[in-house]
C-alpha cells in the first residue's frame, strides 16, 4: 500500500513545504522549458544577462535562481550563475544518456492532466488535448529515461528464457531503448512504432545502430510480418483497453516463430504498488487505457495460444515482466 502524505500527522508540520514534491517539479520543469538550464550549461551568466537573453522577467529569474541554488541545481560565484556538476549531468545536454529534462517536462504535463480529474470523473473521458501535446519527441525521449532503467533486466530475462533467439520485434519501441540493448547482444532488432515517432529517431538510429530495422505503423491494425523469435511490448498494454490488448496478443502470436517468446513490461494491478495510481494516469490521458491484473494477462495470453506464462518483478522499477511461449 502507498503511504499517504495527507493522512500523516506531520502534514502541516515541518514538511509542509514538500521540497521534493510539486513545487520542485514546477520549478525544474519551468527551468527546462524556458531554456534557463541550457543557458547556464552553455556558460556562467549573471541573472540580468540571463533574463535578457531569454526574454524573461528579471525579478522572476532572480527568485527562480535563488530557489534553484537552495536546491543544489545552480551555484553562484562573483555574480555569475552556473549549473552544479550533478545538474550538468541531468540537465545539461538534452541528448546525453543521463539527461532528465524530457522526463521532468513529461511529469509536469501529467500534473496538468491529473488536475482534470474532476471533469474526467463526470464524463469518463479525457479532456480534449491529445496524449502527445508535449510533442512526440518529448514523449518518446521521456520514455527512454524510464526504459533505460529496466532495459538490461528485460534483455537478461528474455535471453535467459530464449538464448537461441536471433530476432526481436520491439513493439511500441519509442527511441529503441530495448532494441539497442538487444542489438548489442547480437540480435537482429525491428523497432516498430507510430510513423511520427519513427521519423523523430530515424536519423540518429540509422547513424548509431544501422542494423536496427525501423518500421512505422499502427499495432492495432497490423504488425511487421515475422516470424520473430521474441516480441517485446514495453509499456504499451496500459495505453489501450482489454479488447485491443487481447487482439494485439493474437497478432503477436501470428508473427512469432514456433516456441517464440512474448515479453510484456507493465504495472500489474495487485502486484505493483504503483498500478492503481498509474490507472488514474491512464484515466486522465486515454479513453480506454488502464492497468491490468495477472488474471487478465493470463487470460489474454492463453487465448492467443501462449503457454508457460510467468510474471517476474523488475528490480529497477515497480513493474513486472509477463512472459509466455508459443508451442
Ligand atoms: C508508453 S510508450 C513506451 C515506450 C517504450 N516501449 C518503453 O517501455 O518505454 C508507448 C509507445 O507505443 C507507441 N504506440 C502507441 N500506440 C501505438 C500504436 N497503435 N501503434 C504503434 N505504436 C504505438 C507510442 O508511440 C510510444 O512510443
Amino acid at each position: 500500500m502507498k503511504k499517504s502524505k495527507y493522512l500523516t500527522d506531520s502534514y502541516h508540520g515541518e514538511n509542509w513545504f514538500e521540497p521534493g514534491g510539486w513545487q520542485e517539479l514546477s520549478l525544474v520543469a519551468a527551468s527546462v522549458k524556458t531554456g534557463i538550464f541550457t543557458a547556464l550549461y552553455r556558460e556562467p551568466i549573471g541573472a540580468a544577462d540571463l533574463a535578457r537573453s531569454l526574454a524573461l522577467d528579471i525579478r522572476a529569474v532572480r527568485i527562480v535562481l535563488e530557489a534553484l541554488a537552495e536546491l543544489g541545481y545552480v551555484a553562484e560565484a562573483t555574480g555569475l550563475y552556473s549549473l552544479t556538476k550533478v545538474a550538468v549531468e541531468r540537465f545539461g545536454d538534452p541528448l546525453a544518456r543521463g539527461y532528465l529534462g524530457w522526463a521532468v517536462l513529461h511529469s509536469s504535463r501529467l500534473v496538468e492532466r491529473w488536475l482534470t480529474l474532476p471533469q474526467v470523473l463526470e464524463t469518463g473521458l479525457p479532456v480534449p488535448g491529445d496524449r502527445f501535446s508535449e510533442t512526440i519527441e518529448g514523449f518518446i525521449r521521456a520514455m527512454d529515461v524510464y526504459a533505460g532503467a529496466t532495459s538490461m533486466e528485460v534483455a537478461d530475462a528474455c535471453l535467459t528464457r530464449a538464448p537461441e533467439a536471433k530476432t526481436v520485434l520491439d513493439i511500441g519501441g519509442a527511441t529503441g531503448t530495448v532494441s539497442k540493448v538487444m542489438s548489442d547482444r547480437g540480435l537482429s532488432a525491428t523497432l516498430f512504432d507510430i510513423p511520427e515517432a519513427i521519423e523523430v529517431i530515424r536519423a540518429e538510429t540509422e547513424q548509431s545502430y544501422p542494423t536496427i530495422d525501423l518500421v512505422g505503423g499502427d499495432f492495432n491494425e497490423a504488425l511487421p510480418q515475422g516470424p520473430y523469435d521474441i516480441a517485446f511490448l514495453g509499456n504499451v498494454t496500459h495505453i489501450y483497453g482489454p479488447e485491443k490488448n487481447q487482439a494485439l496478443f493474437k497478432r503477436v502470436a501470428d508473427n512469432l516463430s514456433p516456441g517464440g517468446l512474448i515479453a510484456i513490461l507493465d504495472f500489474v494491478r495487485g502486484r505493483s504498488v504503483s498500478a492503481a495510481f498509474f490507472g488514474i494516469n491512464m484515466l486522465v490521458n486515454s479513453s480506454g487505457g488502464g492497468t491490468w491484473t495477472k488474471v487478465q494477462y493470463i487470460d489474454w495470453l492463453t487465448d492467443a495460444g501462449f503457454k508457460n506464462i510467468e510474471i517476474v518483478d523488475i528490480e529497477a522499477r515497480d513493474q513486472q515482466l509477463i512472459m509466455g511461449r508459443l508451442d
